[in-house]
């Protein structure tokens, strides 16, 4: 096949050489070399691969099941920009302006997300990801220990209120229609890997005082994205970057409401509960 992932980092992120838009599409082994490079690097990265919403569709297609969000000829796809003239629920999208993890208020959270750009901003808009699965390996013996009964409740208001802290009546209505759920700290996966559950969705640690458990979460969180252990990335226009949710966390950095940002988004429902 004559594909090869290249790391970008030394914890997170590889930019695959030798693929194209044909490769993507129509070669028969791909879709499982793709699968193993994305559990092994956490982040993808395809540059100037150029995918039209169709080929986003086909080829997220032949790598699991994709989730439907809208009607059109494309509902699978969802337009991550600023601008709600593209996106009428714009406002939440500076939610990824805070490390997260895609999905941890449902009970099984997507297993992975491919971005291609459409518009790239001039200032900001670069995407970081950090490795949770580094994460928990870069823990004391103890920690480990201690963490593994650790639980923790996420909630959309957590991760709102980071960027709104003064929600009218109305907004705090909507945020807190989504049920709280609780997840380990540490998620034993299938493979047997163990990564943290973290992120601005965490809201505060069962059985622990809010000011202690946010605190732990804080350094917990600082500790996991520390410079040295993020990747980012600059995009240029027609960039995909597929990422495991499973593994990694995620944030954009900060851009104009008014910049020409405009990411196409397809994602791939997971089938692993946190456990
Ligand atoms: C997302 C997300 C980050 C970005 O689509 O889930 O967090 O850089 N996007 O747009
Ligand atoms: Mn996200």
């Amino acid at each position: 096949m004559g594909v090869v992932a290249e790391p970008l980092s030394p914890t997170v992120a590889a930019r695959v050489r030798g693929a194209d838009r044909e490769t993507l599409l129509c070669d028969q082994d791909f879709p499982r070399w793709c699968l193993e490079a994305l559990e092994a690097y956490g982040a993808l990265v395809f540059p100037g691969i150029h995918l039209d919403d169709a080929s986003q569709v086909a080829f997220s297609k032949r790598l699991g099941r994709v989730e439907v969000f809208g009607r059109g000829e494309f509902p699978e796809i969802f337009r991550v920009t600023l601008d709600p003239k593209k996106n009428p629920a714009a406002d939440y999208l500076r939610g990824t302006f805070d490390w997260h993890i895609d999905g941890l208020t449902e009970d099984v959270p997507i297993m992975a997300t491919l971005l291609c750009a459409h518009g790239v901003a001039g200032e900001g808009g670069q995407t970081e990801f950090a490795s949770t699965y580094g994460a928990y390996e870069a823990l004391s013996e103890e920690e480990k220990e201690h963490f593994s009964r650790t639980r923790v409740v996420h909630t959309l208001e957590a991760s709102q209120r980071m960027f709104n802290p003064n929600p009218t009546e109305k907004e705090l209505a909507v945020w807190r229609s989504r049920p709280p759920k609780e997840h380990p700290l540490v998620w034993c996966h299938r493979s047997g890997r163990r990564s943290l559950v973290l992120g601005s969705t965490a809201s505060h640690v069962v059985g622990m005082e809010v000011a202690a458990g946010r605190a732990l979460l804080d350094e917990l969180l600082a500790r996991s994205t520390a410079p040295d252990r993020v990747y980012r990335h600059e995009w240029a226009q027609g960039d995909l970057v597929i990422w495991d949710n499973r593994g990694v966390l995620h944030r954009a950095l900060p851009y104009d409401r008014e910049s020409a940002r405009d990411m196409h988004r397809t994602t791939l429902y997971g089938d692993e509960a946190i456990e």
